[in-house]
């Protein structure tokens, strides 16, 4: 009995060390396609799961498209998230903008129907290796100036610190299932496929 009692103790240790390792692989492998794409009782765009379209952006009125779906959980539950790591528009770098070329420039490839939003510096999705789900390898964030450069060369020392130019920046992206998920030049890179609006409201406008 005690034998028992200690065996399946081990076994709740390993199947929580596992847990921790799995989370580990990623924040977004934890939640799982689901969490993210509701196959039955979807409520934005791209089969989505959530919604935070209500949002108030300070840049530019009201939150939009791929960004009020991120803030469907990266926001307090007050305002319409579910607590996850809350993201406030109100202190963050601009998104929902028309970006102004001299003060980021970088291929157009990385918006959204001309509109910059949190996917063009994330690709969310669990097969992105890189740190915070950023799209360019930052090296676990110690060398985060390269992913500024995507959109900002002319201020950071690419060529004396990493001997690079921007063009030559690969960017990551999981959204060609021709080719695969990997990294893009900057003339390749696809983040966001037109594909016909399926999705009907049925909850909360999108
Ligand atoms: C953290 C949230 C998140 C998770 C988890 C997630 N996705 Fe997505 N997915 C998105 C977003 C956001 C888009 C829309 C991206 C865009 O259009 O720029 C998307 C788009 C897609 C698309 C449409 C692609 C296209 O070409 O239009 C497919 C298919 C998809 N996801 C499948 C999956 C599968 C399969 C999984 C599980 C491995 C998954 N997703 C997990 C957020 C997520
Ligand atoms: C279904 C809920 C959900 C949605 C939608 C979602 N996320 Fe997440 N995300 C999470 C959770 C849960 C975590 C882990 C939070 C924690 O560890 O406290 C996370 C973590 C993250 C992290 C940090 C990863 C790390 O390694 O620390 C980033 C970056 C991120 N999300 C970006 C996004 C972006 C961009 C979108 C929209 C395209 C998005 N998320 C949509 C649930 C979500
Ligand atoms: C200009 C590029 C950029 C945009 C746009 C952007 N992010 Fe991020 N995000 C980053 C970077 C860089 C980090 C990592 C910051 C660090 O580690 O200091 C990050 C980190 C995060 C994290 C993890 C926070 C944590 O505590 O570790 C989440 C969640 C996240 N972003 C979600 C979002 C959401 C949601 C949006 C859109 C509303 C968005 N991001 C827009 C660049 C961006
Ligand atoms: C994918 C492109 C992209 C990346 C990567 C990016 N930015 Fe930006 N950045 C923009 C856009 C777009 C704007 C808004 C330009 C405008 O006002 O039209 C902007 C604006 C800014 C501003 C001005 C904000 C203000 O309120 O006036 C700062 C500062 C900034 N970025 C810093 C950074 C830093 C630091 C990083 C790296 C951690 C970074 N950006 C990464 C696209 C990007």
């Amino acid at each position: 009995m005690r034998k028992v009692g200690l065996i399946s103790c081990l076994v709740l240790l390993a199947v929580m060390a596992w847990g921790v390792t799995a989370l580990a692989a990623g924040a977004h492998d934890a939640i799982g396609c689901t969490g993210c794409h509701n196959i039955h009782y979807a409520v934005g765009e791209k089969a989505f799961a959530v919604n935070n379209p209500t949002v108030d952006n300070p840049r530019d009125g009201k939150i939009a498209g791929v960004s009020a779906l991120c803030l469907g959980c990266h926001e307090t539950p007050e305002n319409g998230g579910q607590g996850f790591m809350p993201i406030f528009l109100t202190t963050t770098h601009p998104v929902g903008v028309t970006p102004n070329k001299t003060i980021a420039n970088f291929t157009d490839n990385l918006l959204i129907d001309g509109t910059f939003e949190c996917t063009s510096c994330h690709e969310p999705h669990p097969s992105n290796p890189y740190y915070k789900y950023l799209r360019v390898d930052s090296e676990d964030g110690v060398a985060v100036d390269k992913f500024c450069a995507l959109c900002h060369p002319a201020k950071v020392d690419l060529l004396g610190n990493y001997g690079l130019t921007q063009g030559d920046l690969p960017v990551f992206s999981a959204m060609n299932e021709e080719i695969g998920a990997g990294d893009f030049t900057q003339d390749e890179i696809v983040i966001h496929n037109t594909t016909p609006n399926y999705i009907a409201p049925v909850a909360p406008e999108f």
